[in-house]
């Protein structure tokens, strides 16, 4: 396989084998001068026609420390705003000379088609509510890492709360969790809770004090409100005194429970409480092991040639 799509390109072995990567780039990246030549001569084109803060930076930082070149494109500054189409962009790239395209689309499936449009690898940064491959493989990795697990998530409790239904990065993280042996309870009214997702080793439910003293990960999501209908979210502060992290709520974790984000964080609304104040908190390790698995990502389809194990 020559570019990551979904969670569903992953196989166990093959995320073994991108953890395993991820901790030679994190040892990298904790050197004084984290760059080596890995990829030098090759080029990374981050292709983004949403908006994205994070993911954009990270994976320009995983290539540029891996020491490609990298070509940056946003679709507010680009030819699109002239009615170029993304098949014309992407072709147009490809013809200056890409090696792998990072694509970030509002629409599910741009990252699909733009593998017909392209001899390039593609990796998709996120496409509408569908997929967010690289952000489920840092997930994981930040958890078997903060919780010593090795390359699984064998039995680790993890509650995923919010507004699932708009998010691409509960669709992947449920997936590659489940797959990797988590036991994990979605936590969202029923609003924001769509059908089928229930499956081996995922559970349902709308009472989040109920699952919190239980659970070892607390993944909160952010509250899509540009993709929502109007009149979907609760209103006057019903959404945060139900599923928001508050104070009391982080009393009932566990000493030891982490608690994690994919940003950017809605304070005041799912993160009711300042997350500097919560010991459990990953999101900042999050970021750090989102360069490092983007890194392995990058090294193994443009160095090795193909993701697998
Ligand atoms: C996520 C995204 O854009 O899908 N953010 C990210 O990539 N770090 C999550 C979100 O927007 O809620």
């Amino acid at each position: 396989m020559k570019h990551l799509l979904s969670t569903h390109d992953l196989d166990v072995p093959t995320v073994a084998a991108i953890m395993n990567v991820a901790d030679h780039m994190s040892e990298i990246n904790a050197r004084s001068v984290p760059k080596v030549p890995a990829l030098l001569g090759r080029t990374v084109a981050s292709v983004f026609f949403e908006d994205s803060t994070r993911t954009r930076v990270s994976f320009e930082t995983a290539a540029k420390r891996l020491s490609a070149d990298t070509m940056s494109f946003s679709a507010s500054t680009s030819s699109v705003n002239k009615g170029e189409s993304i098949r014309d962009t992407i072709e147009t790239l490809s013809a200056i000379g890409v090696d792998a395209f990072v694509v970030r689309h509002a629409s599910s499936g741009v990252p699909v088609s733009v593998t017909e449009w392209t001899d390039a690898s593609v990796v998709n940064a996120g496409d509408g509510w569908h997929q967010h491959p690289t952000q489920a493989l840092l997930d994981a990795y930040t958890i078997t890492r903060e919780l010593g697990t090795g390359n699984t998530l064998a039995g680790v409790r993890v509650a995923i709360v919010g507004d699932i239904k708009h998010s691409r990065v509960a669709r992947s993280n449920i997936d590659l969790f489940a797959r990797l042996g988590a036991r994990v309870t979605l936590v969202a009214p029923g609003m924001l809770l769509p059908a089928g997702l229930a499956g081996p080793g995922i559970t349902v439910t709308d009472a989040l004090d109920d699952v919190l003293p239980d659970v070892e990960v607390l993944y909160m999501l952010r509250v899509q409100r540009e993709r929502m209908d109007a009149g979907l979210l609760p209103v006057g502060g019903e959404y945060s005194a139900r599923f928001g992290l508050d104070e009391r709520r982080a009393r009932m974790l566990s000493g030891d429970a982490i608690v994690m984000h994919p940003g950017p964080m809605n304070r005041g609304i799912e993160m009711v409480m300042d997350p500097a104040e919560l010991p459990g908190s990953r999101i900042l390790a999050q970021v750090r092991n989102g360069v490092s698995v983007r890194m392995a990502v990058l090294f193994r389809l443009l160095g090795d040639g193909q993701l697998g194990a």
